[in-house]
């Protein structure tokens, strides 16, 4: 029986593992990870992630050919493959700071693999690493090796969170990128085998290692790229009239263009886009590329432009000043569907609203108090280490409250953010919103979800990302 091992069990190693250890009865797959919490979570009835459907598959296969460890070393030892999937944060400190990623975790990940391997194995590269680091992890790998073989391949996950188990269960494609040696070869054969059981094989993709590594770097930067480009375009279609829903919708007729992500937002967050562009700005630099590196800065640019543009909005409209005036916050994860914040620019429009003394009132379906506040009292950067490293008791926000009702946040309220497009969000009763909120009641949509002209009936004052300005916001003066 073939048995493979994954270091991290995240929101990537766990229902990668999860889906594989389904689709393949005839593997066993163990998940090991350095956090006991983790491990536990992953063990009982409560996920330690939010995923549709990621219940049902690990239900099904746990105990059976799927398991979840902190004997670390144990598990690697008797693996055939072992993927790697822990921490990649971006380095704060150093060379490189605030843009190369640090492989701390990396590095030590492949120090164990090499002292504890007593048989050739296939070390699987899952987290997202700058391009070649596949090259150092070889060095280290066959540097202490003890005679034994190991053979590197590149196999970066796509998956996007909320949609993770469709995205494993029927991948656009798999990629796989193994040294052209034979050996090499053998080794991207191997894997190609376990995702065979349920991809079709046209979907699976093979190159080089440099390819593989720098294709997932370059998705996530095109991906970004056209959210960074519909929300340039939406501060343009404030300034001019335009709706940007509308225009969104032309371009993406153009079948060379599509019609997928190009939602205007208060901007892109989640653990991927920001860090990963970074990175490859930096690997740009260091390839003596500072145009290429300048051209990729702008996505982040303009990222940090719209939520820095957002609040603009939201104090501008309120008579230039917040202070002391109590705000809603509707939604606190990056994206609909699930309760990882990393990243979402809730944390920056909470910030920007905090810093003019405003009184935040968060209500989030799947995020928890502890998370809300250990978010807002973290530095830049710090979020991708594994828990146990995060700074600890947060000193928490004298005016900051999390409340679980989005009724109760809004009450004798000011003003609403929508941060996340949580379905709930949609079918509020705004009306008995409206009656308990103070006048003049504002409402700023930062995901285009809510029905504009119904709030403007019930008397709220609306903004809405990029669509036409309410006759109160367009009459004021802003700079932005
Ligand atoms: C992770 C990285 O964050 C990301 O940079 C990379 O691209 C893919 O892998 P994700 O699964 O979303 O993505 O991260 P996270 O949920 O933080 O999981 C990483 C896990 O690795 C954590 O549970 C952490 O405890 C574990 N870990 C970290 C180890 O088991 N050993 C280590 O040495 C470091
Ligand atoms: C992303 C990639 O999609 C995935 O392929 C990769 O493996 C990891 O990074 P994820 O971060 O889970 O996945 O979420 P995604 O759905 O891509 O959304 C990222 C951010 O962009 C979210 O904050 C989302 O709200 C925002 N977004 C997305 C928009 O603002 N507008 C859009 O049209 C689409």
């Amino acid at each position: 029986m073939v048995k493979i091992c994954c270091i991290g069990a995240g929101y990537v190693g766990g229902p990668t593992m999860a889906m594989i250890a389904l689709k393949c009865p005839d593997i066993q797959v163990v998940v090991v990870d350095i956090s006991k919490p983790r491990i536990a979570a992953w063990n009982s009835d409560e996920l330690p992630i939010y995923e549709p459907g990621l219940d049902e598959v690990v239900k099904a296969c746990r105990d059976k050919n799927l398991f979840f460890s902190t004997e670390v070393e144990k598990h690697v030892a008797e693996a055939d493959i072992v993927f790697v999937s822990v921490n990649t944060p971006t380095k704060t400190r150093g060379l490189g700071a605030g843009k190369a990623a640090d492989l701390t975790y990396w590095e030590s990940a492949a120090r164990m693999i090499a002292d504890v391997s007593k048989s050739d194995k296939i070390v699987v590269e899952k987290s997202t690493v700058p391009v070649k680091t596949a090259e150092a992890i070889e060095k280290i790998l066959t540097h202490n090796n003890n005679g034994i073989h190991f053979q590197i391949l590149s196999n970066p996950e796509f998956l996007a969170e909320g949609t993770a188990i469709e995205d494993l269960a029927k991948p656009d494609r798999v990629l796989i990128g193994g040294r052209e040696t034979p050996e090499g070869q053998k080794a991207v054969a191997a894997l190609k085998a376990v995702y065979a059981h349920w991809v079709p094989e046209d979907r699976i993709l093979t190159t080089n290692l440099w390819s593989a590594e720098l294709s997932k770097l370059a998705a996530n930067a095109f991906l970004a790229q056209r959210i960074s480009s519909i929300n340039a375009m939406s501060a343009l279609c404030e300034s001019t009239g335009a709706n940007v829903s509308e225009v969104a919708y032309a371009i993406g007729k153009d079948s060379r263009i599509g019609p997928k992500f190009l939602n205007a937002s208060v901007g892109f967050g989640g653990s991927c886009f920001q860090k990963d562009i970074l990175n490859l700005v930096y690997i740009c630099e260091c390839n003596g590329l500072p145009d290429v590196a300048h051209y990729w800065k702008q996505v982040v640019q303009i990222n940090d432009y719209q939520k820095t543009r957002f609040v603009k909005r939201v104090v501008s409209s309120m008579f230039n000043t917040v202070s002391g005036k109590k705000i809603a916050i509707l939604g606190f994860a990056f994206k609909k569907d699930t309760g990882d914040t990393r990243e979402t620019p809730a944390i920056d429009v909470c910030h920007g609203l905090l810093g003019d003394k405003a009184l935040l009132s968060i209500y989030d379906p799947q995020v928890t108090e502890d998370q809300i506040k250990r978010d807002l009292a973290m530095n830049k950067f710090d979020w991708d280490h594994p828990q146990h490293l995060q700074p600890q008791s947060p000193t928490a926000f004298k005016q900051v409250s999390v409340v679980w009702d989005a009724y109760e946040a809004t009450k004798d309220a000011h003003g609403i953010c929508i941060i996340t497009e949580w379905e709930e969000f949609k079918k509020l009763d705004y009306q008995r919103i409206y009656d308990n909120m103070q006048k003049p009641a504002f409402i700023f949509d930062g995901r285009n979800v809510l029905n504009v002209e119904a709030l403007r009936k019930i008397g709220f004052i609306v903004y809405s990302i990029g669509k036409p300005l309410d006759p109160w916001v367009k009459d004021l003066q802003v700079s932005i």
